[in-house]
């Protein structure tokens, strides 16, 4: 799960994930395009819209997207465009290029949409971006359970 800062979008996709997967099968784990937090827990609001539906984030601690991630993880999930582009740019084999994904088109396929960054906005935008992981979560979890 990979956003800009590894702060609030993606935390809350690892967190979501993680609680829908069997975590013996399954590893998931999240990290930012930049650099700029490593190293911080998730941001209070992401704590907190989280902690609200019984997922706890704050054990988790902000890493940078490596290119490293490209080997140990089947797939990688960007919040939006940007994210997308960036991660891209590290590719280096069409075979990390097609593990890279927009998390939004496992709800609606092909629409290449982004989760908003709720960073400069109210707890509003985080509740908004709960819901849309949620459901992206569902699908993915499911999905995972049939390819056992
Ligand atoms: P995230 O949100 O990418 O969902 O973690 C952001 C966090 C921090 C910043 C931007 C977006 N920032 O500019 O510091």
């Amino acid at each position: 799960m990979v956003c800009l800062g590894n702060i609030c979008r993606s935390p809350i996709a690892e967190g979501v994930l993680q609680s829908k997967v069997n975590s013996d099968l399954v590893y998931v784990d999240s990290a930012g395009t930049a650099a700029y937090h490593v190293g911080n827990a998730p941001d209070k609001r992401s704590i907190d819209i989280a902690f609200k539906y019984n997922i706890n984030l704050k054990n988790q601690k902000a890493r940078k997207f490596s290119v490293i991630d490209f080997e140990n993880f089947d797939t990688i999930y960007a919040m939006d465009e940007s994210n997308y582009q960036d991660i891209l740019k590290l590719a280096k084999t069409n075979a990390h290029t097609a593990k890279v994904k927009l998390i939004l088109n496992e709800v609606n396929p092909h629409s290449n949409q982004s989760v908003p960054d709720p960073y400069y906005g109210g707890s509003q935008g985080f509740e908004k971006v709960y819901v849309m992981l949620e459901k992206a979560c569902s699908i993915i979890a499911e999905k995972l359970q049939n390819d056992r």
